[in-house]
């Protein structure tokens, strides 16, 4: 795994690898992809502020979230069905977030159940993606599963009534391949994932189950059922994270869905600062994913108030190409990239990276 010294390298050659609706599913966003590239443009416009002569010699990246200490504030965001990309999806994945001491979040949708996922790796931090299903008793079902195989936060999906338009899975009619299995499911709803109508399968499989319906006032209901903290995900403006929050959500996890939703919506890094002023007086946590590839994209997000961030496409590359290996191998580059930028910025702790350390390229425009 050594050979890929970047997450790029990893995208690179698992692109080369996945069959075509597989790749397509992955790497699409919605319509015409202008959020998707945005996501990781939005970045490169921030400008990090290194400070000189620090004593960085006890670079530290540990951190805790919601209680729990990770070693690395980069953990695995939900994607679905990931035994596409490899034989032993999810529980490769979790393996590997379980050997770097990282969280992992399990998508409803997932090709191995929450139970498998589990017993694979008993210690790592689990997180569980919540799809609110038209039938609460399956709903109901994937929640108590999940807080009996000892997951320790829900992450409720809130920006999916429905499914956006991803243009490559229409083309490819998106299907399930046959020898996978919706996992957390029993008979139709476990095979469901079929174009039966010449386009997407995926979008024809939520049309009929997710109810369009849901609102803030669902949280109750779902803190009824369970004592895990909820953490919303998908929130995009400073309202509805204080909204989230009134409704008795624990965290928020700004995120578009990987630009998989609405195209046009800003980058999630452009996103964070409203939503870390509006959350500030209720001290909750707030997390970050969309297009982060490098440490110092890390390190932005924390210096604009992330408490930590998420990557779901680059833990798809690196499951490809090695399965655990290539997941950790991931992790890694993340580790080394954001301990270089940790000590060369001169804050070599997470509590050092402070707002100022980052600003926008506009910052320098003063010609
Ligand atoms: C997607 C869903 C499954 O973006 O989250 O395809």
């Amino acid at each position: 795994m050594q050979k890929y010294i970047c997450v790029k390298d990893l995208e690179n050659a698992a692109l080369e690898l996945l069959p075509k609706a597989t790749r397509d599913y992955y790497k699409s966003g919605a319509t015409e992809e202008q959020t998707l590239a945005e996501n990781s443009r939005a970045f490169r416009r921030l400008r990090i502020r290194p400070k000189c002569l620090v004593n960085v010699e006890c670079a530290d990246m540990r951190t805790k979230v919601l209680g729990n200490e990770v070693c690395l504030p980069v953990g695995i965001s939900p994607s679905a069905m990931q035994r596409m990309a490899h034989p032993e999806g999810e529980v490769a994945n979790v393996k590997a977030a379980e050997a770097e001491g990282t969280v992992y979040i399990l998508s409803t949708i997932a090709t191995s159940s929450i139970e498998e996922v589990a017993r694979a790796a008993p210690k790592a931090i689990k997180w569980f993606q919540l799809y609110i299903y038209n039938d609460r008793e399956v709903t109901k079902n994937l929640v108590s599963r999940a807080e009996q195989a000892g997951y320790k936060a829900l992450v409720l999906t809130v920006d999916t009534p429905l499914f956006g338009i991803r243009r490559a899975d229409i083309r490819n009619k998106f299907t399930l391949p046959p020898h996978l299995k919706l996992a957390n499911f029993d008979g139709d709803l476990s095979t469901k994932i079929q174009s039966t109508k010449g386009g997407s399968g995926l979008n024809e499989y939520v049309n009929g189950l997710f109810d369009k319906s849901l609102t803030w006032d669902e949280i109750k209901w779902l803190k009824s059922i369970t004592r895990m903290p909820i953490i919303a995900k998908g929130i995009l403006r400073s309202d509805d994270a204080v909204k989230a929050i009134e409704a008795g959500c624990s965290a928020i996890l700004v995120s578009n869905h990987g630009a998989r939703q609405l195209d046009g919506v800003p980058a999630t890094i452009e996103a964070l600062p409203e939503i870390v002023e509006a959350v500030k007086e209720y001290n909750t946590e707030v997390y970050l994913d969309g297009g982060v590839t490098t440490g110092t994209d890390v390190y932005k997000a924390l210096a604009l108030g992330a408490r930590m961030v998420f990557v779901g496409r680059p833990a798809l590359w690196g499951l490809t190409v090695g399965g655990q290996s290539g997941v950790q191998r991931m992790l890694n580059i993340f580790s080394t990239e954001l301990e270089y930028t940790l000590q060369i910025a001169g804050t070599p702790t997470i509590a050092d990276i402070t707002r100022d350390m980052v600003c926008h390229e506009n910052f320098y425009c003063k010609l």
